[in-house]
């Protein structure tokens, strides 16, 4: 007899089934091999190799700079950390957005090279030609509308999106397109929370808000935001579950101590 232990994977069908019974998603971000084993293991439902390691793991400013490479190096290891949750990949700034071939060829690379099971693209009906020949080639796509960090210099600021009629109404009819072209499921990032649930409503795929209140079907957060180890960023959606910037720094001036003083390493610790 087998003493493995068969896994049940989370699965873009599994999310659709979790809204219709109403148990909530949970979504963080991951991109490297370490963080994922620690996220996955601990029952996340959905891991993001966002964009967002363009800020996080490089420390540029934007999202903007990070290319399809970068993401394909941080979406394998991820990859190699999961056992269980369903692994969506950021299509970055300039991979998709000149034209659907081009967005069809960056979407299989990612599948490809990486292993990974979706990715998510930022915008509405712009970008619908391209996630229609990205989902006819049987790649699942996540949507993301709301503040979407790609065309931070077309709005010009992070405040809050949509808080007028008219990007509002654009919001709910391109949530209705994604879902029409076929998309999985949704990113709503930094929205009114009445304006998220009533999308959320509006429409039978999940719905997942950054930012955007508790009526929507599951939450994301960036995990090195969450866990503080991104000190400065204290946006006000934002849940810090630990002070790592904090603790982490102790660790290391303990270490330093010991090390300065020749207590590290003891006799135990050596061979
Ligand atoms: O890149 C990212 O981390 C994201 C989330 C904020 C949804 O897109």
């Amino acid at each position: 007899m087998s003493t493995h232990k068969e896994v049940k994977k989370v699965t873009t069908h599994s999310l659709i089934e979790m809204k219709k019974n109403g148990i909530k998603i949970s979504m963080l971000t991951a991109y490297d091999y370490s963080m994922a084993r620690i996220l996955d293991a601990a029952g996340i439902d959905v891991l993001l190799v966002g964009d967002s390691a363009s800020n996080v793991m490089a420390g540029h400013e934007t999202t903007l700079p990070i290319t399809l490479d970068n993401m394909i190096y941080h979406a394998s290891s991820v990859i190699r950390g999961v056992q269980r949750s369903l692994v969506v990949v950021d299509l970055p700034f300039g991979s998709y957005q000149a034209n659907s071939s081009e967005a069809l060829r960056s979407a299989i690379r990612i599948m490809k090279e990486t292993g990974a099971h979706a990715v998510k693209m930022e915008g509405g009906s712009e970008v619908s030609e391209s996630i229609i020949r990205i989902l006819t080639a049987g790649i699942p796509v996540m949507g993301h509308l709301g503040l979407t960090p790609q065309s931070i210099y077309k709005f010009g600021t992070y405040t809050v999106r949509a808080t007028e009629d008219e990007e509002a109404e654009k919001l709910k009819k391109d949530a209705l397109l994604l879902e029409e072209l076929g998309c999985f499921a949704l990113v709503l990032e930094k929205i009114p929370a009445k304006l998220a649930t009533a999308v959320a409503k509006s429409v039978q795929i999940p719905v997942i808000g950054i930012g955007a209140g508790g009526g929507v079907d599951g939450q994301v957060l960036v995990t090195h935001d969450m866990m503080g180890i991104n000190f400065e960023f204290k946006p006000r959606f934002l849940r810090r579950y630990l002070n790592l910037h904090e603790e982490m720094g102790n660790a290391v001036k303990a270490y330093i101590k010991d090390v300065k003083s020749g207590d590290f390493p003891s006799d135990k610790e050596s061979y």
